[in-house]
């Protein structure tokens, strides 16, 4: 079977992991540039210095066949400390960059949050705050009426990822673990944010389509004969994945979600959080006026019932085997046998990805658009000689055994519509630094050159017949 012909190929991008250039156009700071001067654990600047070279990186995604990207703007270069007056340096750099997109016949998808909140707002609460809430809104609304080039928006990117790692494993600013409570409250209060963003867009009549995107972490029980690692599985699935797609493709949370939610607050001593009827309402509402689902996937997660207290450890270098994740009143990650691992202890099952599309489609029918916004393999790699191609087999090979379930998905009737890679060169991550590559094209850190990977040239013919190669 083929991809569609209308089916969109791209690569993923985040503008606080590419862009560089922290300090131009008046740019105001951002929550992870105290936070990672702190740790001394890497310097994000200069990144891959995309701010520069977007015209170089839009044409090399155009000649290896890419017609879509995802990119995402940097709140703080529209409002330096996240309100107030638009700094027109910011606004003027994303038109270029948008216009150059379409010279190289490429469609952005564009986030308005990755993860890259003004760390005025972060100083004040953060998502937890309701006033910073009002001004996401705010730069949205600015965005989209003056953007008007622009086709697909997404409104935030795994709010999940934020949330979790910021209030309980603490890997993102402000750094905090186990604390519950706030890790829930900062779930709705996104969800919150993501609906208002749509409701708006809808009342300002904004021409094209508005989704959000999800990380999503299949959880298994780690042995489903067990009641107890059945439950665990489900309390990590209200932790990571269900909360939000109750809340922004269902419009409602579920009795047996806020019961679970309720279980693991009740299980660490800690409140419950506040619901208003009014804030579900705005939740029905944007559920109902919902294009599309962006959706992240990298690996599953299979859980153990576990009765002891928190314990986290981060694998931040590569280091295989070096991870902990127990969690008071939810459970304990284990990893059964036969199931591969990366290298930073991510367990490789491409069906998970399968499972997550077919319950969108089964159990949230309200949207039906569906594009996968994220999935690749991070390695550690070196420069290729001169004269050589970077052999990145090992990429190609997850990418195809994921595009498979996506195949597969679109068989069965599921209506995904594009996919893209993450990433389209190398980057920083967040928790991980320089050494974690995801590119089709490797970067120079020290030179900004780019080298296409071996997956660019596999990618480009993928995108060329439409069809997996054997
Ligand atoms: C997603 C993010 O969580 O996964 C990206 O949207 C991120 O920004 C990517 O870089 C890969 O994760 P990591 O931790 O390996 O960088």
């Amino acid at each position: 079977m083929k991809f569609p012909t209308d089916f969109y190929f791209g690569g993923a991008t985040a503008a606080f992991q590419t862009e560089g250039a922290v300090k131009e156009g008046n740019k105001g700071e951002v929550l992870w540039e105290p936070f990672l001067k702190k740790q001394g654990r890497f310097d994000p600047e200069p990144a891959c210095d995309f701010y520069h070279r977007y015209p170089e990186d839009l044409k090399l995604s155009g000649d290896f066949g890419l017609n879509s990207i995802r990119i995402s703007i940097a709140w703080t270069r529209i409002f330096p400390t996240g309100s107030g007056q638009p700094e027109q340096a910011g606004v003027d750099y994303y038109h270029n960059m948008f216009a150059e997109c379409r010279k190289n016949g490429i469609e952005p998808f564009v986030t308005l949050h990755h993860f890259d909140t003004p760390e005025a707002l972060h100083q004040t609460g953060d998502w937890l705050n309701e006033e910073n809430i009002t001004k996401f809104v705010d730069y949205a609304k600015f965005c989209f009426q003056e953007f008007s080039e622009i086709n697909y928006w997404i409104t935030i990117n795994e709010p999940t990822s934020m949330a979790v790692q910021q209030y309980t494993t603490g890997t993102f600013p402000p750094g905090e673990k186990y604390n519950f409570h706030k890790t829930f409250q900062a779930e709705h209060n996104l969800n919150l944010a993501h609906a208002r963003v749509v409701n708006e867009f809808r009342k300002l009549q904004i021409s094209g389509q508005i989704g959000v995107v999800h990380a999503l972490q299949t959880v298994y029980p780690f042995d489903s004969t067990k009641k107890g690692d059945m439950h665990a599985a489900k309390l990590q699935d209200v932790l990571d994945n269900r909360l939000f797609l109750d809340g922004t493709l269902g419009g409602e949370y579920s009795q047996e979600t806020l019961s679970l939610m309720n279980e693991i607050l009740a299980a660490n001593d800690q409140a419950k959080i506040s619901i208003t009827d009014s804030e579900m309402v705005e939740l029905k509402q944007a559920s109902d006026q919902l294009d599309f689902v962006g959706v992240n996937y990298y690996f599953s997660k299979y859980m153990k019932e576990y009765h002891g207290i928190s314990e986290t450890i981060h694998n931040g270098t590569g280091k295989k085997g070096s991870s902990i994740s127990r969690l008071q009143g939810i459970g304990e990650s284990g990893v059964p046998d036969g199931i591969e691992m990366t290298d930073w202890d991510w367990p490789i099952n491409p069906q998970g990805l399968y499972d997550q599309l077919e319950r969108i489609h089964t159990n949230y029918p309200k949207v039906q658009d569906i594009y996968i916004t994220e999935n690749g393999l991070g390695l550690k790699e070196e420069k290729p000689a001169e004269n050589e191609i970077l052999d990145d087999s090992k990429r190609i090979d997850y990418i195809k055994i994921h595009l498979q379930e996506v195949l597969r998905a679109i068989e069965n009737g599921i209506n995904v519509k594009g996919y893209f890679v993450w990433s389209l060169q190398d980057m920083f991550s967040w928790t991980n630094g320089y050494s974690k590559r995801y590119g089709l094209f490797f970067v120079d850190f020290d030179t900004q050159k780019r080298y296409p990977k071996k997956s660019a040239y596999w990618f480009k013919e993928l995108t060329e017949t439409k069809e997996l190669s054997k």
